[in-house]
């Protein structure tokens, strides 16, 4: 789990009532498999409500380097097209996967049925966590690895050239191994069969179905279930669409917390209702909550369904040791429910817990008694005895950096007596990142303590985000319409803009007019470190053959280092800041809050130069601007260091077609979107 800078201590307060509706952020798993399936879909996926958390990206990216174009059009709806079973190619660089485990062993397992070598590498934490499970079965169907101690990342995974399928019997039901061992099927000619000895979770099964890929699901001795992969399948969806349904275990607080007030009725749209994820929901049933299923229906595969919520009376029960695999990440917010119950509830068979990121077992019994909550904790159970009338509450609870901890808690101080107050919520971010805004906009009374972010005691729904200056970084080739576009934002949000091209053109103008050549360094570095004010407001600066030299220079990583540090604080300008240019979301500004990387076709982008030239009584052929041009794109997006490239979260706009006015709107769109988001 990443560590955060600054704890961020969160306070809970008690409501009256909590009403509204909300959809809440989508699965995690399913997100992984979408984009993993769109890749090998020869045609395009559109997939709404992405969880765009950092793991599901470094997916998005590992994919990027194979070869499958992946964009994204808006907040939550991502464009695949995919390559088709057996369609990538060598990745350059190493597949960076993150902190994401899910990310890393299902990638192991598509890329080792494809004849090349494929780099590995993860966080630390990641690094610390072994693979050899993975890389087993699929030694078996032909790749080989080499990793570091046999086990660990960084490691190679060399393809095979003639993968053979198999048979495989899981030794410990895993949804990552079984997954891996099916995507390296996908590429192999034959039947790959796979034997479960107990269920695990079913989101890639499922998934296939909605592509079309045969897998045959059956039941095996003493509740085994064998999965048999027909390889090479034709997977030709020309266009397909995929709901990514809301994850039931984000759903479980905003459930939970609507249970325990008073006076509450909560709608939370499009939640996967998959029976291996939704143990928790049967045990709140038996609780006596007042909950029920609207509007069933199937999004990629998954049962969906929205659930309404309303206060309820609820009483103790025993929960069987058989429900921990479909509620294990539960368990926390379940012991909260069982302290506002009436009478005693037992949970069972929770060793799991003990070894989670933290021991997340001990991490909840402290907590539920340093909120006056009786709690006692057995080998691997846990009992709650529920309060009559109001939790106490009062107590501060150590989360140990564990985010499902810091919900639970925040969610108790809604129906205590007083208020819960958690050490450090960062980690919510990880799974949640709109969990305290949208308890808040549902009634809740959650306020941040963080002295470093908000300087006093805010209500965060409205803090950071709406109250930070916007930083908006815009990339894109010449003439796309970034620079319009940029101007407009700036004057229409009343932000600093800067074109971080007449920089480099900057540089350009002084070599052209001082009959040096661009490619000599030396003088390129020193014209860097010379170009003052005066320089940005010459005329000249908008020549043709300046903005060539300009994209000479660019090239040179001294150039780029000297102008690099002015860029970052121009960012950095208090009420906001606009930048375009070739590398602003990727290198200059990674964190903007908007990147977007606008394009449109070389013709059209000639076209508007000429226009452009002719305006200012210039005369050109037609011809030339168009070659200068697709020479500049050449080399912008070919050179070593800063490549124009988009950044994996920008939104992209293709402006072949549309007006200056209706780029611009577009983008008011997109931003009044993420901020009602
Ligand atoms: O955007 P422009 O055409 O005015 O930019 C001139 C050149 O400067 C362009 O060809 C590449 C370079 N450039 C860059 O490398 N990085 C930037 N952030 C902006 C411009």
């Amino acid at each position: 789990m990443p560590h955060p800078l600054t704890p961020e201590p969160l306070l809970s307060g008690a409501v009256t009532s909590l009403r509204g509706e909300v959809s809440v952020p989508g699965d995690k798993s399913i997100s992984h498999r979408a984009l993993i399936l769109g890749s090998q879909n020869v045609g395009q996926t559109v997939i709404h409500g992405l969880l765009e958390g950092e793991d599901v990206l470094g997916t998005a990216a590992a994919l990027r380097a194979l070869g499958t174009s992946i964009t994204r059009e808006a907040s939550g709806e991502w464009r695949v097209q995919g390559v088709g079973t057996g369609g990538f190619s060598e990745p350059n660089g190493v597949l960076d996967m993150g902190n994401s485990g899910t990310g890393v062993r299902l990638m192991m397992g598509l890329v080792a049925t494809h004849p090349f070598t494929t780099f590995f590498t993860g966080d630390g934490s990641l690094r610390g966590r072994p693979m050899r499970r993975v890389m087993g079965p699929l030694e078996e169907m032909g790749a080989r690895f080499v990793a570091r101690r046999n086990d660990y990342l960084p490691l190679a995974v060399i393809g095979a050239d003639m993968p053979m399928p198999i048979r495989y019997t899981l030794p410990v039901a895993s949804a990552q191994v079984k997954t891996a061992i099916l995507l390296a099927g996908l590429n192999t000619p034959g039947e790959t069969t796979i034997t479960e000895p107990e269920r695990s979770r079913d989101h890639t099964e499922r998934m296939f179905a909605h592509y079309g890929i045969p897998l045959r699901v059956e039941d095996g001795d003493k509740g085994a279930r064998v999965l048999t992969l027909t390889g090479q399948p034709e997977v030709h969806h020309p266009h397909i669409e995929i709901h990514v349904p809301g994850d039931p275990s984000s759903a479980a607080f905003l459930a939970v917390a609507a249970l325990i007030t008073p006076d509450s009725k909560v709608i939370l749209r499009n939640v996967c209702m998959n029976p291996l994820r939704t143990g928790l929901y049967d045990t709140l049933r038996e609780m006596g909550a007042d909950m029920w299923l609207e509007n069933e229906r199937e999004n990629a595969g998954e049962p969906v369904a929205d659930l309404v919520v309303r206060s309820s009376k609820l009483k103790g029960v025993d929960v069987p040791a058989e429900r921990a695999p479909s509620m294990i990440d539960e368990y926390p917010i379940l012991s909260v429910a069982a302290a506002c119950a009436k009478g005693v509830t037992t949970m069972r068979g929770l060793k799991e817990l003990k070894v989670k990121e933290s021991n997340r077992l001990a991490a909840i019994a402290d907590g539920l008694i340093a909120n006056g909550i009786s709690a006692e904790m057995g080998d691997d159970s846990l009992t709650v005895t529920g309060c009559k009338g109001k939790p106490q509450g009062g107590g501060v609870v150590k989360t140990h950096l564990d985010h499902r901890i810091a919900m639970s808690f925040l969610v108790l101080g809604m129906a205590s007596k007083e208020t819960v107050r958690v050490d450090d919520g960062s980690a919510i971010a990880t799974s949640f990142p709109e969990f305290i805004s949208i308890m808040n906009r549902l009634g809740a009374n959650i306020t941040s303590l963080a002295p470093a972010r908000t300087g006093r005691s805010t209500a965060i729904a409205s803090a950071p985000a709406s109250r930070a200056p916007m930083v908006i970084a815009i990339d894109g080739p010449a003439a796309s319409g970034k620079g319009t576009l940029a101007r407009r934002l700036a004057e229409h949000f009343d932000l600093s803009y800067l074109d971080t091209g007449s920089l480099y053109r900057a540089v350009g103008l002084r070599l052209v007019y001082a009959d040096k050549d661009p490619n000599d360094k030396k003088a390129a570095i020193e014209a860097a470190c010379a170009i003052d004010d005066e320089d940005l407001s010459n005329p000249r600066l908008r020549q043709e053959r300046v903005g060539e030299a300009a994209s000479i220079v660019s090239a040179i990583p001294e150039v780029r280092a000297i102008l690099l540090d002015f860029q970052r604080e121009f960012a950095k300008r208090p009420g906001g800041a606009v930048l375009d240019g070739r590398d602003i979301g990727t290198v200059v500004c990674p964190d903007a809050d908007l990147k977007l990387y606008i394009t449109a076709d070389l013709d059209a982008r000639a076209d508007r130069r000429h226009r452009e030239l002719e305006g200012q009584g210039i005369t050109v052929v037609h011809e030339s601007v168009l070659t200068d041009l697709q020479e500049r794109d050449e080399r912008d997006s070919k050179r070593k260091f800063a490549p124009l490239k988009p950044a994996p979260d920008a939104i992209h706009i293709d402006t072949t077609n549309l007006s200056a006015q209706a780029v611009f709107e577009k983008v008011l769109g997109i931003i009044e979107a993420t901020k009602a988001a």
